[in-house]
This record gives C-alpha cells, sequence and structure tokens, in this order.
C-alpha cells in the first residue's frame, strides 16, 4: 500500500491519491491530514493481518515412475470392495512387495478386533520369517514384520454402528491408528482416500466426509511419526498412471506425505501468504437483511457478530443451545444494538435439523437471510491413542451434521456468504488435536464442493485467538514454544495520537 502511496506522490498523480485516501481533490490540508492520518492506520492494521494470512496451494511434485517395493505389505481394506481394493492390493504384489490382506467389517470390527487380527498377522509375518520361507516374506531388510501399511478403509460406506454422525470410513480409521498401536506394529500407515481433496481449478471434492481422515492423519503425523507414511487422495479410475504414482509415492523417502493423485500428476499441499492484495472484494461485501451466526454468544462467534454489527447489518440470529441464557449473552445484545444491528437470540441446537429450519423460518420476510457464519462447535480433545468414538461423534455433530444442515436448509436462497469457522489444526495439525482437525478438515473439503457447484462458501481457518479463548494451559503453552502466538481480535490502541488541530505542529 506504502509503494503504491508513494509511487503517486513521486507521479504527482493527485487522482489517485486522493481517491486512496477518499478526500476530494481540493481539499485544504486540515482536511487531508486526518485522511492520511487514517490511512496510515488503516495501512498499518492491513500489514499486520496481511503478515496472518495464508491460504492452501498444490504443487506438482516429481513423480518416481519406476519404483519398486520390497517385504511385506500389510492392505487394510472394507469388506464393501471397490474397483481401487483389488487394484491397489495388485500394483503392490505386481511391484515387489509381499502383501497380507485384512477384511474390516466396518459394522462389527472395532479397535479390539482390530488389534487382535493385526497381532494374527504379525505373529504369522515372524514365523514365515523365522522358517525362511521363500525371501523371507514377513520381514524388511531391518527385520521388522511389515514394511508398510496401506489403509484403503476411508472410503468404507455408511456410518459406524451405534454413532449415526460418525461415518465408518473414519471411526474405522481412527480404530486402525490405535490398533496398530496396540499391537507394536511400527510399519508407515499410509492411508488412502478417494475425492477428499481439491487440488484447485475444477477439481471438485466428491467425498468431503473422506476428508475427516486426512484431518485425523495430520494429527497422527505428529503424535506417532515413527510409524506415520501418508496421506494419498486418488483419482476415481485406477489406471495404470495412477497406480505407478500411487507405488511411487509409497516407496518414496517421506518428503512428501500428503498427496493427491489425478490424471495430470501427483500433487502435494503448500501453505503460501496470502496478502489482502485484492482489497476491493473484501471491502465490497457488507451484511444486509439478516446474517445467521451459529455459535453467536461464543468467543469466536460474539468477535463475529460485532464485526458484523460495525459493519452495517441489519438484523443477526445468534444461535447457540443457551440462547438468552449464555453467559454474557444480554450485554452482547445490548452492545450489538448499540452499534446499530437488531439482535435475535436464538436458543436453538443446530445439530437438530427441524429446530434449525424453526429457527430460519422465523427470520422476518422484510429481512431475509442473505449469510450464514457457523462457529458453533463443542471441543473435547485428545491425544488420537484415548479417543473414543462417542467422543469423536459429540465433535463430528456439530462440524458434519449442524453444517450439512445449513447448507440443505439455504441451499435455494439467495445468500452472499457462506461461512465456515475452522482451526488450524486442520490444515498442518496439532499434537493433542486429534478431534478437532478432522471436522475442521471437513469444512474444507465441503466448502470446495460448494464452490464447485456454484454456491458461496469461505473457510476461515484460525490460529488461537487472544483473548485467553481456547490456549489456556498446556495445548497453548506449546503452541507458543511452537512459535503459534495468539492473534489480538482487535488492533492495538496507537502508541501515540497527535491530533491535527489545523496550525502546523513545531
Ligand atoms: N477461540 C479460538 O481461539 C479459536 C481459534 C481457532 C479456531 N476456533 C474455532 O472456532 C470455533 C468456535 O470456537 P470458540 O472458541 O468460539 O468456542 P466457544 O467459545 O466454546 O463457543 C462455541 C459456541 O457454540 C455454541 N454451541 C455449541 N453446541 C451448539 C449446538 N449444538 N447448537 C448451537 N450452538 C452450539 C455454544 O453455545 P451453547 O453452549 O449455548 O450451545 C457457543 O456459543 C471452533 O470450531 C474452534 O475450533 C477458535
Amino acid at each position: 500500500m506504502e509503494a503504491k502511496f508513494w509511487a503517486a506522490v513521486e507521479a504527482e498523480d493527485w487522482q489517485t491519491l486522493a481517491a486512496e485516501l477518499t478526500v476530494e481533490g481540493d481539499q485544504p490540508m486540515s482536511a487531508v491530514l486526518p485522511a492520511l492520518a487514517s490511512w496510515r492506520k488503516q495501512a498499518r492494521e492491513q500489514s499486520t493481518v496481511d503478515g496472518w494470512r495464508y491460504r492452501v496451494t498444490w504443487k506438482p511434485l516429481a513423480e518416481k515412475r519406476s519404483a519398486r517395493l520390497t517385504g511385506t505389505w500389510l492392505v487394510v481394506t472394507p469388506a464393501t470392495e471397490d474397483t481401487w481394493t483389488d487394484a491397489v492390493a495388485g500394483v503392490l504384489a505386481e511391484r515387489g512387495a509381499d502383501v497380507t490382506r485384512i477384511v474390516v467389517d466396518t459394522a462389527v470390527d472395532g479397535r479390539e478386533e482390530l488389534a487382535a487380527r493385526l497381532r494374527t498377522a504379525l505373529a504369522e509375518a515372524g514365523t514365515d520369517a523365522e522358517a525362511g520361507t521363500g525371501t523371507e516374506a514377513g520381514t524388511d531388510a531391518d527385520g521388522a514384520a511389515f514394511a508398510g501399511v496401506v489403509s484403503l478403509l476411508a472410503p468404507a460406506e455408511g456410518t459406524h454402528p451405534e454413532h449415526a454422525s460418525l461415518p465408518a470410513g473414519t471411526a474405522a480409521q481412527l480404530a486402525l491408528v490405535q490398533a496398530l498401536g496396540d499391537a507394536g506394529i511400527g510399519a508407515p500407515l499410509w492411508c488412502l482416500t478417494q475425492g477428499a481433496v481439491s487440488v484447485g481449478g475444477t477439481d471438485r471434492p466428491a467425498a468431503p466426509e473422506q476428508a475427516l481422515v486426512w484431518g485425523l492423519g495430520r494429527v497422527a503425523a505428529l503424535e506417532h511419526l515413527e510409524r506415520w507414511g501418508g496421506l494419498i487422495d486418488l483419482p476415481d479410475t485406477p489406471d495404470e498412471p495412477a497406480l505407478t504414482r500411487l507405488v511411487g509415492l509409497l516407496a518414496s523417502d517421506g518428503d512428501d506425505d500428503q498427496a493427491a493423485i489425478r490424471a495430470t500428476g501427483v500433487f502435494g499441499p503448500r501453505l503460501v501468504r496470502a496478502p489482502l492484495a485484492d482489497t476491493s472484494a473484501v471491502r465490497a461485501w457488507r451484511p444486509t437483511g439478516t446474517t445467521l451466526v451459529t455459535g453467536g454468544t461464543g468467543r469466536l462467534g460474539a468477535q463475529v457478530a460485532r464485526w458484523l454489527a460495525r459493519n452495517g447489518a441489519d438484523h443477526l440470529v445468534l444461535a447457540s443451545r443457551r440462547g438468552p441464557d449464555a453467559p454474557g449473552a444480554v450485554e452482547l445484545e445490548a452492545e450489538l444494538t448499540g452499534l446499530g444491528a437488531k439482535v435475535t437470540l436464538a436458543a436453538c441446537d443446530v445439530t437438530d435439523r427441524a429446530a434449525l429450519a424453526e429457527t430460519l423460518a422465523a427470520i422476518p420476510a422484510d429481512q431475509p437471510l442473505t449469510a450464514v457464519v457457523h462457529t458453533a462447535a463443542v471441543i473435547d480433545d485428545g491425544v488420537i491413542e484415548g479417543l473414543t468414538p462417542d467422543q469423536v461423534e459429540r465433535v463430528l455433530r456439530l462440524k458434519v451434521d449442524a453444517t450439512r444442515h445449513l447448507h440443505e436448509l439455504t441451499r435455494e436462497l439467495d445468500l452472499t456468504a457462506f461461512v465456515l469457522c475452522s482451526h488450524f489444526s486442520a490444515t498442518f495439525g496439532a499434537p493433542g488435536q486429534g478431534n478437532q482437525a478432522p471436522g475442521n478438515a471437513f469444512l474444507h473439503a465441503f466448502a470446495e464442493q460448494r464452490r464447485a457447484d456454484g454456491l458461496p462458501a469461505t473457510t476461515l481457518t484460525f490460529g488461537p485467538w487472544g483473548d485467553g479463548a481456547t490456549v489456556d494451559g498446556a495445548v497453548g503453552d506449546r503452541m507458543r514454544r511452537h512459535g503459534i502466538n495468539e492473534m489480538a481480535p482487535e488492533p492495538p490502541p496507537p502508541r501515540s495520537s497527535t491530533r491535527w488541530t489545523g496550525t502546523r505542529p513545531r
């Protein structure tokens, strides 16, 4: 911004300067100086925010076309087979691996059953090795029982038998990570998905639920580095180039432990800086009519509501289970009303589709719903080793079910924004947040799917906010040690301010 400003000064381009400062061209210095001070303040705030902003982009990766595998590879597949399951086992065997296959009935096999079967597979591999059968099947060059584990559980259809909000594939994948540890198998685990991510352009993620496994995997990579392989998203068809690319990744040294195979190559995600270059788009969006903020009385929701009210929102519906009884709700309502917005504190469980529909139906026709911001969440974190299906489902009800309800109930409306609030652990993992990252990774894929379908969608992924929020105690200490600092919701007050009085400063 500064470069643009000084370029205009040097070029004596007063029209550009006047437009930048939003003053008329023939204003006296007494009018220009306050405009300049406010412009400078804004530029400073923007450059702070620019320093905080990133986005994920996918970059083509080098391919290994003639890679071969060695040792015994465990291939874990769901009972309902698809075109990929046989193809993966087949290509691994073709390219040098001894393949041991375990078929999982996701309706029956939980962590304990899986661990028992893995122990059996391990014992058998050990027996083979001791008996010196063939080329020492069951051992790799280091004498470990398995050289690698490939899981095709993520695409399993249906839901967990006792937890309707927990996709069967995610439940089985979680159980496998845990059971491999229980059985003492230290081979690297590769998790395969189909349509969980978008590499950009027209690449529509067909199965956002499978992105849950990407969130889980990014945390597993940090909590179990010693037995982590990676995440690979597959294309629809297991043709020869795709299978060759898969083997190339499995045989790699693990530098790229997240990859998507597409017809045009192999892609890996990269975090890049995303300054607010095109501020006009951001500045142009203003809330009109009604905006629904789920979790609107929570830490993040209240900040979002304040921003909306300050930027001209007519009507805010703040939906949470406790509604007006939530701590601080009444004070927040008064503050927002003072900023000029009409406020409805709705007591609504947004995981309950009928209750959400009722809340939406109560929105006045003369202030129609034009934007949704979904911040509602429950936090129930823990290391992957200790997570239970019950605990995971509690979190996913809000991240997956409520998001789908919001989508379905507003799809026909003319929304200008559909914003999903996410957590940075979904993008690059965070130890201890294996129950936070999956649901948020789902939000990313779901937003990309909506956009591909021509509907508005944005995922805002935050690091910790600086009001003490979710980062108290050990988790907060660890984040700060790793350089992840809290972001202040409001810009700091200026250190000193000079009021322009109309007389020339000495
Ligand atoms: N705060 C941060 O520093 C931060 C940083 C990065 C990302 N995030 C993300 O932002 C989201 C919100 O975090 P937060 O810190 O604002 O959490 P929070 O303060 O605990 O607020 C959560 C809100 O959700 C509401 N809620 C929970 N279950 C609900 C349900 N079934 N139906 C309707 N409302 C429900 C809660 O109100 P009731 O209990 O009354 O229902 C509360 O208003 C999370 O996904 C988090 O990962 C937060």
